[in-house]
């Protein structure tokens, strides 16, 4: 039985933090030593540009989530690895057919959409509005079903489902549905204790490259409460409270010291497992929770994760030239499968 394929990608925005690792990279990670898939995985920088961009920090940011995969263990061997703006003919060549069966109205009430107009009144543009049509076919143009991502995509996994389900009906294609494959960490929230981690907020997030220091540094400042309670989290029902809180249901019920409470036992149950969690759980309703113990060893584990990661990124930083080429050969790969798609569609479609 042929392979069934999974794309992803991150936007070129410089240094991938630890919200990109678990949401994604994991995934990315997970997939890629699967041998039931074939895996693309590029970097989004295009999408880069659907936002305010400085030119030179864009060459930088494509360069730093290059060396970011491949310091996390995405392999040439395994995936083929490439830059979205190496095949952008082809790439926003499918986006625009794939706009020919999408509505204004549609897009126009994305969450994500609404967010970024939000961010930045003043650059609403076409591109931001077709954010997620060009993700469609990043992901369609390898007829991929599988795409490890955050909850926070969603809303554009939507899209490119509406988008697959109308092209086939319409021109007698065989596109897939495309579902999201999650991790453990499909929402990582901010280290502010409000809203989720993100580049785009100071202080909400910890790269990975961060050392000890500056990961202990950061974890102190998480808000936290008095360590002791009846009730977990401020009321909120059990279970419920990582994905209410992601949909901004319960937000006025909690504090901003519940919330980071939230982060560090979620970070400690990823990174420390379950067990250790269930520990603090029963210190909360007895004795209390000593927060700068917790915090303490929470950052060492986080660390112990990144520390080969960061060995392997200072390897790759002195090898460039295998650096650029691993551009090359992944784009070839790519452009091999992405160029059969839009034969095809150009072909349905009269074109
Ligand atoms: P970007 O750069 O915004 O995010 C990259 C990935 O990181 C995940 N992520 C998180 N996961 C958990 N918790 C968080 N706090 C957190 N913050 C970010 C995102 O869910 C995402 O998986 N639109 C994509 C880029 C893209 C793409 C694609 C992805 C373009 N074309 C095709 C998949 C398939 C994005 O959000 O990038």
């Amino acid at each position: 039985m042929a392979k069934k394929r999974v794309l992803s990608g991150i936007r070129a925005t410089g240094r991938l933090h630890l919200g990109n690792y678990l949401g994604a990279v994991k995934g990315m990670l997970a997939l890629q030593d699967d041998p039931d898939y074939e895996t693309f995985y590029m970097i989004a920088d295009l999408h880069t540009t659907t936002t305010p961009f400085e030119p030179a920090e864009l060459k930088k940011g494509r360069r730093e989530v290059l060396l970011d995969y491949l310091a996390a263990g995405l392999d040439t061997e395994k995936s083929a690895i490439f830059a979205q703006s190496d095949l952008a003919d082809l790439h926003a060549q499918l986006a625009f057919y794939f706009s020919t069966v999408v509505s204004v109205a549609r897009l126009r009430h994305l969450p994500t959409f609404k967010d970024k107009v939000k961010q930045y009144p003043g650059q609403v543009t076409m591109a931001l509005l077709n954010y997620p049509v060009l993700m469609a076919a990043d992901i369609l143009i390898y007829k991929a079903s599988k795409v490890p991502v955050g909850i926070d995509q969603e809303p554009h996994l939507e899209v490119a489902r509406e988008i697959a389900r109308k092209m086939n009906s319409k021109y007698n294609l065989n596109f897939p549905e495309p579902t999201r494959f999650a991790t453990k960490g499909e929402h990582i929230p901010s280290l502010t204790g409000k809203g989720k981690m993100s580049k785009s907020v100071q202080g909400s997030y910890l790269n990975l490259t961060d050392d000890l220091p500056a990961i202990k540094a950061k974890l102190a400042k998480v808000p936290t409460d008095a360590g002791v309670g009846d009730l977990k989290y401020e009321n909120v029902p059990k279970g419920a409270a990582e994905k209410l809180k992601y949909f901004g249901v319960y937000e006025s019920k909690q504090t901003k010291e519940s919330r980071g409470v939230a982060v560090l036992m979620l970070l400690v149950e990823i990174f420390q497992g379950k067990e250790r969690k269930e520990e603090y759980d029963k210190q909360y309703e007895g004795e209390g929770i000593s927060y700068q113990k917790l915090k303490g060893e929470l950052a060492k584990a986080i660390f112990e994760e990144f520390k080969p990661i960061q060995k392997k990124r200072k390897e790759f930083e002195e090898k460039p030239e295998y650096v650029e080429k691993v551009l090359e050969k992944g784009a070839k790969a790519a452009r091999k499968v992405a160029e059969i798609t839009v034969r095809e569609v150009r072909d349905k479609m009269g074109i």
